[in-house]
């Protein structure tokens, strides 16, 4: 194929945008698949992509368009929307000279779009506007086309209006893709190497032939896990299956890191980084889905760092700067200088009359507002310097909530600060529970000392003794609940009779037994560990 009839290009969008059904389109009118009325997100096809209504992995498609006589070859890389993923938007346009960015015409300008944007502006890439939905009710695609003007600088007569669903104008994307997007070489294909391991190739490497050594490009940096979570079977007796289903689908999803942890409560597990709350929820799908598997996911955390205060210490971790990705290992500030925080910049879009309530939001996660534009009358853009840790479990579904849906939220990795962290310990009666150390932010202390030591009030089943369930930082407590006495006798139903059904009920009780794990004197059930640990 000549290098001028190729056009390697990419599209890129917020999340629902309508990404993946532009695609479709794109793939009837070339005559890549049939029209048929079935093909939705035909580029999705992880069963986790389709019932969630999202692109997880690029994809690619080899279009051929004729056009003016000449055929042209159409390389299509669809990429995911939501944040966690954009490292796989970031490797695709790596391979584009070109993209196509798509906006909804109702919801206009949201905070992926201005990510993904700067994304392919940064690789210098041919930027296409396409305004999509204009079918809808409430769209508005020329308070849209200003907004493109204003926030990016891309003249209004470059926007293309169009309805992916109803295939409206859809085939002047395709000229616009012939037209604006330059050509320069490439081809999307396959080899057959002789691997062993497919971790042996990275994606970005150079491969060249044996005896033909060329200059390697450049490459990309690895994937950077944000939020680690401990892994576990739910059944010990599952815990080959389950890492045989981990390191299937690590091979599929690199950016995953895996570390073999324990707990004393739920056996032997993992530690795993994800890039974010979303990809770890995406992770765990699959691995139920498609694996079978079923599995006991910690609260997430985020990789903290400590600053190791003598040459002596330095020396044993053989590090000045520790990352700490398991609370247990949280080293005492006797060892440290100063303990980071990893923080991001944020970036939301909002309706106005949301950014009293959102700036509230925003104080109370401890965060710095950078910048505050608007980008037309009634829609605001906020910048932020924001913690990771109090971004990880719920600010996204607050911030959603609060805006009743309309808010959107993006951020990039803003490297660490200096933090006043401490690691709170949950006791009880006295003893420490080794696997709910958490490390907090010290104004956050008490607020998430009480809140743990609530679900553990809650799930720990009453004894013949009272439980007094505490956190403490240090010898300092800074929360507590208390569990009542309680006693339960298995036998009150025998009313003394038949010695049988006594001894069964006994059994039974012994049984149960098994399932719990005793620290000091109190018998804690593994149900109670997993209902304070778990995300959901
Ligand atoms: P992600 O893969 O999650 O990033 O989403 P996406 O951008 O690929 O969006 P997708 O194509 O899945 O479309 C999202 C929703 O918008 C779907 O319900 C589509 O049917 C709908 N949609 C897409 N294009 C149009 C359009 O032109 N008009 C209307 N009315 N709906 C559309």
């Amino acid at each position: 194929f000549p290098v001028e009839n190729i056009r390697n290009f990419s599209i890129i969008a917020h999340v629902d945008h309508g990404k993946s059904t532009l695609a479709d389109r794109l793939l009837e009118l070339t005559g890549t698949i049939d029209k048929t009325k079935n093909n939705k997100q035909v580029l999705d096809k992880l069963q986790v992509e389709r019932e969630r209504g999202i692109t997880v992995k690029a994809q690619t498609a080899s279009l051929f368009y004729n056009c003016e006589g000449k055929q042209y070859l159409l390389n299509l890389i669809d990429t995911p929307g939501h944040v966690d993923f954009s490292y796989e938007v970031s490797r695709s346009l790596s391979a584009c000279q070109g993209v196509l960015l798509v906006v909804d015409a109702n919801e206009g300008i949201q905070a992926q779009t201005v990510a993904n944007f700067f994304l392919a502006f940064e690789a210098q890439l041919s930027v296409i506007p396409v305004i999509n939905k204009i079918d809808l009710k409430n769209a508005d695609p020329e308070r849209v086309v200003k907004q493109i003007e204003k926030v990016f600088d891309i003249p209004s007569d470059e926007c293309i209006k169009i309805s992916a669903k109803l295939g409206t104008n859809v085939e002047s994307v395709l000229q616009a893709v012939i037209e604006r997007i330059p050509p320069y070489a490439g081809q999307v294909g396959y080899l057959i190497a002789g691997m062993k391991d497919v971790t042996e190739a990275q994606i970005g490497d150079t491969l060249y032939l044996h005896k033909q050594p060329v200059e390697p490009l450049p490459g990309f940096k690895s994937a950077k896990p944000m939020v680690f979570a401990g892994m576990y079977p739910v059944d010990q007796s599952e815990y080959n299956n389950l890492k045989s289903a981990i390191d299937k689908l690590t091979l599929n999803d690199s950016s995953v890191t895996v570390h073999r942890d324990s707990s004393l409560a739920l056996g032997a597990g993992w530690r795993l980084g994800f890039l974010g709350l979303l990809h770890m929820e995406v992770f765990n799908q699959r691995l139920e889905q498609e694996y079978n598997a079923s599995v006991i996911l910690t609260t997430p955390t985020v990789p903290y760092k400590a600053v190791l205060s003598s040459a002596k210490l330095i020396k044993e971790y053989r590090e000045k700067e520790i990352t700490i990705i398991n609370p247990a290992q949280f080293p005492d500030k006797s060892k440290v200088t100063e303990y980071l925080e990893p923080v991001v910049l944020g970036t939301i879009i909002t309706p106005v009359e949301f950014t009293g309530k959102i700036m509230m939001l925003c104080q109370a996660r401890r965060a710095v507002q950078k910048n505050m534009v608007f980008i037309d009358q009634n829609r605001v853009m906020l910048k932020y310097l924001l913690p990771l840790n109090e971004i990880v479990v719920d600010f996204y579904d607050s911030l959603k909530s609060l805006s009743s849906g309309y808010a959107s939220f993006d951020y990039e990795d803003a490297g660490y600060q200096t933090a006043e962290l401490v690691k709170m310990d949950i006791l009880l009666n006295g003893n420490i529970v080794e696997e709910l150390v958490t490390i907090v932010h010290k104004d956050k202390a008490q607020t998430v000392g009480k809140a743990i030591c609530e679900r553990l009030k809650d799930s720990l089943p009453r004894q013949l003794f009272e439980i007094a369930i505490q956190a403490a930082i240090g010898s300092k407590i800074i929360a507590r609940e208390t569990v009542k006495a309680y006693r339960k006798n298995v036998l009150a139903k025998c009313y003394g009779g038949d010695i049988t059904r006594k001894m069964k009920l006994l059994k039974r009780q012994a049984e149960g037994k098994k399932k719990l794990r005793k620290i000091g004197n109190i018998e804690v059930p593994k149900d109670a560990f997993i209902k304070v640990l778990k995300t959901q």
